[in-house]
C-alpha cells in the first residue's frame, strides 16, 4: 500500500522565500542574518508585480507556480515573504503542498504579536489585495475580538518602493497623504502589512511620532521560523559549506539587482525563469 512521506526534507536544503518583487528582500535578509548556516533560494516575481494590483485567483495561480518551483530547486521549507501572497494563497499552498514540505506565510506571525498587546486600536496598511480580503481584520479580531481594526489600501507605495523611490519629496508626499486618512487619528499602532513597507518605515515613524506603535513582519516570521525549527530538525548547524544564495526573477530588473546587492551586501548573481504557462521554467544562461 502506498504511504505518504510526511516533511521529508533534511537541514541542507535551502529555505525557499518568495515575493513579488524587492519586499520579500527584507524578510529574507533577516533570515540570512539570524540563521547564518542556511542557504536560500529567493524568487521574485518581478514579471507579474505588482500583486496588491492582482486577484486574488491570479495571486493564487502565480504563488502555486512558484511553490512548484522552489520545490524543484530543493527547498526544505517555504516562506511566503509577501502579504498579497500570504492572503490570498496560503491556505491553497498548505492543502496542495503542505504534506511535501512546511509553508509559512507573513501574516498569522505579525498578528500573533500585534494581538498580545493590548491595544484598543490599530491601523492596518496594505495593498489593494490584501486589504479586499480582510484578513487582517478577521485574524487580530478572533484573538481580540474587542480590538478596533481600520485598514486602508496603500497602493502606490509598493510600486513607489520598486522604483526606488525612498526618503525623497515624492515618498514623503505619498506617506503623509495615505496616513493622513481621518479614521488613522486615534490608532495606537500601525501594521505595515505588505513586506515591501520596512522599506520606508523611518519615514512612516517620522510622520506618526512616537504615540503611534509601528510592525512590520520580519521579525514575527524569523520567531517563527525559530519556533518551527524546535519542532522539526531542519536547522541547518554549523558545517563547513559556505551558505548559497541563489536570487531568481521572472523579469530580469536592475532595480531588483541594486536591491538584492545593497540587501546582501555583496555582489549578487540574478538568475531567470520564465513563465511557461502555470510553470516556471529556468533559463540556461543566467545574466
Ligand atoms: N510585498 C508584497 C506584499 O507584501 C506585494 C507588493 C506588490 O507586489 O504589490 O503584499
Amino acid at each position: 500500500m502506498a504511504t505518504t512521506i510526511l516533511h521529508p526534507s533534511i537541514a541542507s536544503q535551502p529555505i525557499g522565500i518568495f515575493d513579488s518583487g524587492i519586499g520579500g528582500l527584507t524578510v529574507a535578509a533577516d533570515i540570512a542574518k539570524q540563521f547564518p548556516n542556511e542557504s536560500i533560494i529567493y524568487f521574485g516575481d518581478t514579471a507579474h508585480l505588482p500583486y496588491g494590483e492582482k486577484s486574488v485567483t491570479a495571486i493564487r495561480d502565480y504563488a502555486r507556480g512558484i511553490t512548484q518551483f522552489l520545490i524543484d530547486q530543493g527547498c526544505k521549507m517555504i516562506v511566503i515573504a509577501c502579504n498579497s501572497a500570504s492572503a490570498s494563497a496560503y491556505e491553497t499552498l498548505k492543502k496542495e503542498f503542505g504534506e511535501q514540505l512546511t509553508i509559512l506565510d507573513v501574516i498569522s506571525p505579525l498578528v500573533e504579536q500585534v494581538a498580545q498587546h493590548s491595544f484598543r486600536k490599530v491601523g492596518v496598511i496594505a495593498t489593494k489585495a490584501t486589504v479586499s480580503t480582510n484578513i487582517y481584520n478577521q485574524q487580530l479580531q478572533q484573538l481580540r475580538p474587542e480590538l478596533e481594526v481600520t485598514s486602508l489600501a496603500t497602493g502606490l507605495l509598493a510600486p513607489m518602493i520598486e522604483e526606488g523611490f525612498l526618503n525623497n519629496a515624492i515618498s514623503q508626499a505619498t506617506i503623509n497623504r495615505y496616513l493622513s486618512y481621518p479614521d488613522f487619528e486615534d490608532i495606537e499602532a500601525l501594521l505595515l502589512a505588505c513586506t515591501h513597507y520596512p522599506l520606508i518605515r523611518k519615514e512612516i515613524e517620522q510622520y506618526l511620532g512616537d504615540s503611534v506603535q509601528v510592525f512590520d513582519s520580519i521579525e514575527a516570521v524569523t520567531n517563527k521560523l525559530k519556533a518551527c525549527f524546535e519542532q522539526q530538525p531542519l536547522l541547518q548547524n554549523k558545517t563547513k559549506e559556505i551558505p548559497q544564495y541563489h536570487f531568481w526573477v521572472s523579469d530580469y530588473t536592475a532595480t531588483f539587482e541594486a536591491a538584492a546587492q545593497l540587501f546582501y551586501g555583496k555582489s549578487i548573481q540574478l538568475e531567470q525563469a520564465y513563465w511557461e504557462g502555470e510553470y516556471l521554467v529556468a533559463q540556461l544562461n543566467t545574466k
